[in-house]
C-alpha cells in the first residue's frame, strides 16, 4: 500500500502511530485504503453512497479540509510508522455543532489494523481535543445495534447507551435501529484524571 510522506504534519499517537489531516494532501493512500475498506464500512452506514472514483475520494477531503477551516468538523486519518513514512490504516472524525456545544464521533480500521486499540487511542485523542480546545460539552455515538465491536469500543471510552432511534437506517435488507450513545465532559475528564 502507498505510503504518506513523514515530512507532512501529523498529530503523535504514541511512539508507533499518528492522526494526519484528512484533506486533498493524502488523497491518494486514502482512496486506496478507504476502497479496501468499502464494504466493512458500508455494512454499517448506509449513507456512504457508491463506492468512490479517485476524483468522488478527492472532493470528499477537499470538503472535509474546508470543513475543519470552518469549524465544523475534524477529519483525521490515522496512520502506522512505515518506510519512509506513515501508512494509512483507518480514520477518526468529529462533526462539529459549536453553539450547540456537541459532536458526533465516526470512525473505522483497516481489517489489518483491528484488535491492538488503534481505534481506542485515536478516540481518546479526538474526544481530548473536543473536551479540551473544542470546549465541546457532549459528544454522541450512533451505532447499529449489531455492530458489537463499535458498542464495545463505546464502552471502553466510557460512552452511555441512552436509547434507541427506531428503525433510523434504512439498508437494502431493510430497515436497522440505531443506538444512540453520550459521553459529557465532565464523565470524560472524570475517567481520564485517573
Ligand atoms: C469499530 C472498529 C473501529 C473497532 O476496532 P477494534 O480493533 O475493535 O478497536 P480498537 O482498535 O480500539 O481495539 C480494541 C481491541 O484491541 C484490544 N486491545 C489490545 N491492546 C489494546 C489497548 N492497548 N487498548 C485498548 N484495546 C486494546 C482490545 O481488547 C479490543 O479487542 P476485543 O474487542 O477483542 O476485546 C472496527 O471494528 C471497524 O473498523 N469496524 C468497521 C467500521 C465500523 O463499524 N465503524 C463504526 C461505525 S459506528
Amino acid at each position: 500500500m502507498r505510503t504518506v510522506t513523514a515530512s507532512m504534519f501529523t498529530c503523535p499517537l504514541g511512539d508507533d502511530a499518528v492522526l494526519i489531516p484528512r484533506t486533498p494532501a493524502i488523497a491518494a493512500a486514502y482512496h486506496e485504503v478507504f476502497l479496501a475498506n468499502y464494504e466493512r464500512i458500508t455494512r454499517w452506514n448506509p449513507t456512504a453512497g457508491d463506492a468512490p472514483s479517485p476524483e468522488d475520494t478527492r472532493r470528499t477531503l477537499a470538503e472535509a479540509g474546508r470543513a475543519w477551516v470552518e469549524g465544523t468538523r475534524l477529519p483525521l486519518a490515522i496512520g502506522v510508522k512505515a518506510e519512509g513514512g506513515w501508512r494509512l490504516v483507518g480514520s477518526v472524525g468529529l462533526e462539529v455543532d459549536s453553539a450547540a456545544g456537541t459532536g458526533e464521533a465516526g470512525y473505522w480500521l483497516d481489517a489489518s489494523a483491528e484488535g491492538r486499540g488503534l481505534a481506542t487511542r485515536a478516540m481518546s485523542a479526538l474526544l481530548d481535543e473536543a473536551f479540551g480546545p473544542l470546549g465541546l460539552h457532549r459528544v454522541e455515538l450512533r451505532i447499529d445495534p449489531a455492530n458489537e465491536p463499535s458498542r464495545k469500543m463505546a464502552r471502553r471510552l466510557g460512552f452511555t447507551q441512552e436509547g434507541v432511534l427506531r428503525e433510523a437506517l434504512a439498508f437494502a435488507d431493510g430497515w436497522h435501529d440505531e443506538l444512540v450513545y453520550g459521553l459529557l465532559a465532565e464523565e470524560w475528564r472524570g475517567a481520564t484524571r485517573g
